[in-house]
């Protein structure tokens, strides 16, 4: 590994940075003190330069230019790779990386190492894991920094959680963890198009979408094994149900997410937000707030906006985050300054774009 105080940064490289997790990975890290980025990939664009092809980086990693295998990336010497790669892809890269540099410490935004079993990721991901052995090794922490944060610290490799799950997750925490919820928790998360990658796709495409609302994998999301996992770690009873509606938004950024969580007959509404309040006084990232949060006050910043509602037996808990930013890059880089021991806010610490 690189030394600190002999480099004065931690090098940093991006796979797949041509897309829109790279992208905003290398936004992100042009203001982080302690980071640098040593390597970027893309398969279709290996010799251009990062400003080439994002062009709002330009001035900024002049000597930048694209490579694609794992080899290559490797060659540019970095202490830490993200892995910005459509799943099974990102699975094998990793394990390419690691096979020639096992002590290299990765943070994958993929779901290739974010659940427990291979029948598992093969009911939601539609494929076979390459590397089902990695799902149970035990190596990968779950990145959800708010509920992993002691293991995150001096972890190698991190599974950064689902831009859906990141939402749904920080707004039960706090219940689950004090045995609040009751019957199955309704979810219902609105995003923009950019959660679908820089690709354009049928259905997703923002073009199709600008105008419209719909809903798509209506209680069939693959972010919810790891939402129930990471709850249930936190103390969910394992019966417990959880119906997800996911809808897509006509706009371009940002995850809007609403849960109906039952409550124990006689819970104070008091106790509910005491319990928002206690776990996250002291949260860097997360900002309880009155009423409702809003996509315009978080985007382009790592901050989870929270809100919740008691009323009738019912919490009714609503939180926005920056799919790119707290639910992707944002929340990587977050966990690669506990990867390497630095405060955990360090270069994220900016405010929202729009009141
Ligand atoms: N978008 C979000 O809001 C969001 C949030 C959280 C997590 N994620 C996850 O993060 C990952 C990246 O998402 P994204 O939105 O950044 O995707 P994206 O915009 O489609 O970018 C994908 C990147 O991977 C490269 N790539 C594609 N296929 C590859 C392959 N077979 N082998 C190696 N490289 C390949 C692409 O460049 P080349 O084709 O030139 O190689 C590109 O650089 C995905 O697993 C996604 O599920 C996305």
């Amino acid at each position: 590994m690189n030394d600190l105080l002999g480099s004065g940064r931690y090098r940093i490289g991006i796979a797949g940075a041509s897309g829109y997790g790279g992208a905003e990975a290398l936004r992100w890290l042009v203001a982080h003190p302690h980071f640098e980025v040593c390597g970027v990939t893309s398969r279709a664009n290996v010799g251009r330069s990062v400003a080439e092809v994002h062009p709002h980086l330009a001035g900024f990693y002049e000597d930048l230019t694209f490579v694609s295998d794992p080899e290559d990336l490797l060659g540019t010497q970095p202490d830490a790779v993200i892995l910005a790669l459509p799943h099974r892809f990102a699975a094998a890269y990793a394990h390419a990386l690691r096979t020639v540099y096992p002590e290299l410490r990765l943070v994958d935004l993929s779901g290739d190492h974010r659940l427990g079993s291979a029948a598992t990721y093969r009911a939601h991901y539609d494929a076979d894991h390459p590397y089902p052995d990695q799902l149970t090794s035990g190596d990968w922490v779950y990145g959800l920094t708010e509920q992993n944060r002691d293991r995150l610290a001096g972890a190698r490799v991190v599974a950064n959680p689902g831009c859906f799950a990141t939402g749904a997750i920080l707004g039960a925490l706090p219940l689950a963890r004090r045995a609040m919820i009751v019957g199955p928790v309704r979810h219902v998360a609105i995003t923009g198009s950019s959660g679908s990658g820089a690709e354009a796709k049928p259905g997703t495409h923002h073009p199709e979408r600008v105008e419209d609302v719909k809903a798509y994998k209506v209680l069939a999301h693959q972010h919810v094994p790891e939402v129930l996992r990471s709850l249930r770690e936190a103390g969910l009873d394992r019966e417990k149900s959880w119906w997800m509606v996911p809808q897509s938004g006509p706009f371009a950024r940002g995850i809007f997410t609403t849960l109906f969580i039952d409550l124990p007959a006689g819970a104070d509404a008091d106790f509910v937000r005491d319990a928002f309040e206690q776990d996250y006084a002291s949260e860097p990232f997360v900002r309880l707030r009155e009423g409702t949060p809003r996509l315009t006050n978080v985007t382009g910043t790592n901050f989870c906006d929270v809100a919740v509602t008691v009323a009738e037996g019912v919490a009714v808990v609503t939180t926005a985050i920056d799919n790119l930013g707290k639910g992707m890059a944002g929340q990587a880089i977050q966990n690669l300054n506990l990867l390497f021991e630095l405060p955990e806010t360090t270069g994220l610490l900016v405010p929202g774009t729009r009141p």
